[in-house]
């Protein structure tokens, strides 16, 4: 029986004060009505007075990640389910975020991969259309996003575009940058905003045919123009201005500004710490900067002493790294496990790390198998192994095999040619030096094996030397 009624506002911090105060006073999940405003309110209910002196609740901060990604999930029994899991969560089952066949957890995972998922889709869908106004230029879209991810997807935009002044317009939010900050505001219908590509028809049709403005007729094109063009936008109402100032040409679109796949929005800003390590791989956890995050097991991040004088870059986990979360791990591990001791180095000691966070795999069967990564998914990951880098401050950093070197030294890079040559006064360390994966000398035939394991040996000698 649900007898509290709790009214909210649609947001994550009205949530968690409520929530905070519903568990103060002990309400269990099942008594109590969400009410977000988005639906009628139940006949017979007691109306909930929030505490807002309840003390805070401490979660696991899974599930804080979980509930900010949930909070923009279009489906207001979000709230209610939030709720639930919180109950349980503070009622005896701590860990029952870990247990993914519970169909709550299941339904709040699958709640947060769409989100996530809508978050990727609104950073590559989006298209600015080009305006000039009376303060210059000024890039302007409309979008209509699954879920309320305009919030989210907006420092994506920041990055990418942050010399520009934009807008995007979405049905419930409107965020805009002004060159320095961001502002939100209530959203617009698709009618109010030019589309991209109407947005350039508009461009094509009438301010290029009429850039002559000897030949202008303004009152003709007000009449061909769709007047919610004209009326609606402050930047269009701008528009016979701009044509009196017009430019000879329209670059018009952003054309191919698709939002690459990146890393650089999940890894968290913050100065170099002995915790900053440890910072980076719990946010690395929940990267979604590229498509291989779906099909693996987990994030496989790097590992070893922040201290560490030498960092070892290989390509990717494995099958065996992607099962238990931790770099060479599986037969390539125990191949450089071989060589280090044989050149003498301590894998202790040492920082090992992959160019790709995520294994990338095809399935056979029951089988998984390796493929190379693409260098959209190597670039994409790279502000993970910058951040590494930064983190240590390494005076070697050894490459395993042509992913890694390239990751770091450019696509030209051959190791064949170039291996054991060490490479001196780059920006992530003193030293770098290229040898062979561990992985090929494993596939090389039975008679090249020994030569192969000589040559990383020897490579890794090279490194070990560095002072
Ligand atoms: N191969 C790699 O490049 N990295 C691993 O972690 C395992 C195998
Ligand atoms: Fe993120 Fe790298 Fe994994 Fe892609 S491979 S999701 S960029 S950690």
């Amino acid at each position: 029986m649900r007898t509290l009624h709790v009214r909210i506002e649609s947001t994550l911090p009205s949530w968690q004060r409520a929530a905070r105060s519903l568990l103060a006073d002990g309400a269990a999940a099942e008594t109590v009505h969400w009410d977000d405003g988005s639906a009628t309110p139940p006949l017979f209910a007691t109306s909930y007075a929030i505490d807002d002196s309840a003390p805070p609740v401490r979660v696991p901060a899974t599930f804080a990640a979980l509930a900010e990604a949930v909070a923009c999930h279009r489906d207001a029994a979000k709230w209610e389910m939030l709720y639930a899991l919180l109950w349980r969560l503070t009622h005896g089952e701590r860990s029952l975020l870990a247990n993914r066949v519970d169909p709550l957890v299941a339904n709040l995972r699958d709640y947060q991969q769409q989100v996530e998922r809508d978050v990727h889709k609104m950073h590559a869908f989006v298209r600015f259309g080009r305006l000039e106004t009376e303060e210059g230029e000024e890039w302007l879209a409309w979008y209509h996003p699954d879920h309320d991810v305009v919030a989210r997807a907006a420092p994506l935009f920041v990055e990418r575009f942050r010399a520009m002044r934009w807008s995007i317009v979405t049905p419930r939010t409107t965020v805009r940058w002004d060159g320095s900050e961001l502002q939100f505001a209530p959203g617009a219908g698709r009618d109010e905003v030019p589309q991209a590509d109407e947005l350039e028809h508009l461009w094509r049709t009438y301010y290029r045919s009429v850039f002559n403005p000897a030949r202008m007729n303004l009152r003709a094109m007000r009449s061909e123009m769709p007047s919610r063009f004209w009326n609606q936008l402050p930047e269009l109402t701008a528009l016979p201005s701009m044509l009196r100032e017009a430019t000879p040409h329209v670059d018009g679109m952003l054309r191919d500004q698709r939002a690459a796949p990146s890393a650089a929005p999940f890894v968290p800003s913050g100065a170099n710490s002995p915790s900053r390590l440890r910072q980076l791989r719990d946010a690395a956890m929940e990267c979604r900067g590229c498509e291989l995050y779906e099909p693996a097991t987990q994030t496989v991040f790097g590992s070893g002493p922040p201290s560490a004088r030498i960092v070892l870059i290989g390509e990717q986990p494995g099958d065996e790294e992607d099962r238990r979360g931790a770099p060479f791990v599986g037969p390539a591990g125990r191949l450089l496990d071989e060589a280090l001791h044989e050149a003498g180095i301590n894998r202790a000691d040492v920082y090992l790390t992959n160019a790709v966070k995520h294994f990338h795999f095809e399935e056979r069967g029951k089988r998984r198998i390796h493929k190379t990564p693409r260098t959209s998914h190597v670039t994409a990951c790279r502000p993970w192994l910058e951040a590494e880098l930064s983190a240590i401050s390494p005076s070697v950093i050894i490459c395993l095999g042509g992913t890694a070197a390239k990751s770091l030294l450019g696509g030209t890079f051959r190791v064949t040619e170039e291996r054991g040559k060490p490479i001196y006064g780059t920006r992530w360390a003193p030293t770098v030096v290229a040898t062979l994966h561990p992985s090929a000398i494993l596939r090389m035939p039975e008679e090249g094996r020994r030569e192969g394991m000589a040559m990383l040996v020897a490579d890794l000698r090279v490194a070990g030397r560095v002072e």
